[in-house]
């Protein structure tokens, strides 16, 4: 893997270091979800896209498929899941299995700056908590637009910077956050449409799960890292105070959002 596409992976996974790419999947085994809300897309997509037998969904940064999968569990519609980690991708494709949905689901290993160059003529694309996996925002929402149809859908979760806040109130983001008026006007200048904006302050149960129970889901994993690996104390130490900044940015300062974006005709 490139170190670019390295250290891009790991800011989408708040991991401050490459180096701990590989404890990633151990560290993360006890969630599902990983950033985006799956009843949120799923109730923006039934309130708002005309679906039929033949839509076709691309999850791109699908992380462990639990958007994919309560996709096509509940609207039966065919979803294309793209992770570039394969311990995620397997585990999507257990869940599919689970959920009788295997058939609908397709789950592949590999880098969506690849595979954008490809997919073609989706109705509908996700892009949910993948940061700038996709380089830039006016960057991302380009690729984005390249893999749907005229008149197809975007749904991306993101964070942006509410009035008054400012970049260094920010503990954990690992990249510049956007305000919401500077997302307006790139979706403008990009010919997308905004369609319906929810806050994650108007769900009752957000993605990330009460961050309680989160913290002690991360410090136990990495506390059994550390008797593994106690040498290497400091550096997961490390990961559990950046995830605990993560869960207070995201209740106290960034404001998180789901858009969905209609491509113009
Ligand atoms: C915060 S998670 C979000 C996962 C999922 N979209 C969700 O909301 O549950 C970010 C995901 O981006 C994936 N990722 C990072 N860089 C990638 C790349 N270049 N190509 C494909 N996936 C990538 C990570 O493996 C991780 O699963």
């Amino acid at each position: 893997m490139k170190n670019e596409t390295k250290e891009t992976l790991a800011t989408s996974l708040s991991a401050d270091t490459t180096e701990l790419l590989p404890f990633l999947p151990y560290l993360l085994q006890d969630f599902w979800e990983l950033g985006s809300d799956p009843e949120v897309m799923l109730r923006l997509i039934k309130s708002h896209v005309q679906l039929s037998p033949e839509t076709r969904v691309l999850d791109l940064a699908c992380g462990k498929g639990a958007v994919s999968v309560k996709l096509a569990e509940k609207l039966n519609i065919r979803v294309k899941g793209i992770d570039i980690l394969p311990e995620f991708i397997a585990y999507a494709g257990q869940k599919a299995a689970e959920h009788n949905v295997a058939g609908l689901c397709e789950f592949i290993s590999g880098d969506i700056n690849e595979a954008v160059k490809n997919e073609r003529d989706y109705d509908i694309v996700i892009y949910g908590a993948a940061s700038i996996v996709l380089g830039e925002p006016a960057q991302m929402l380009g690729k984005l637009k390249s893999v749907i149809r005229p008149g197809g859908y975007i749904l991306i979760d993101e964070g942006y910077l509410p009035d008054g806040v400012k970049q260094s109130d920010v503990k954990s983001a690992g990249y510049e956050l956007l305000t919401e008026r500077q997302w307006s006007e790139l979706f403008i200048e990009a010919g997308l449409t905004l369609i319906e904006t929810v806050s994650d302050d108007d769900n009752e149960t957000p993605a990330s799960g009460d961050s309680e129970t989160g913290m002690a889901f991360i410090t136990a994993r990495a506390n059994e890292l550390i008797l593994k690996y106690p040498d290497k104390k400091a550096f997961f130490d490390g990961y559990v105070r950046g995830q605990q900044s993560e869960y207070d940015d995201i209740e106290n300062t960034i404001e998180c959002v789901t858009w969905l974006l209609k491509k113009d005709l």
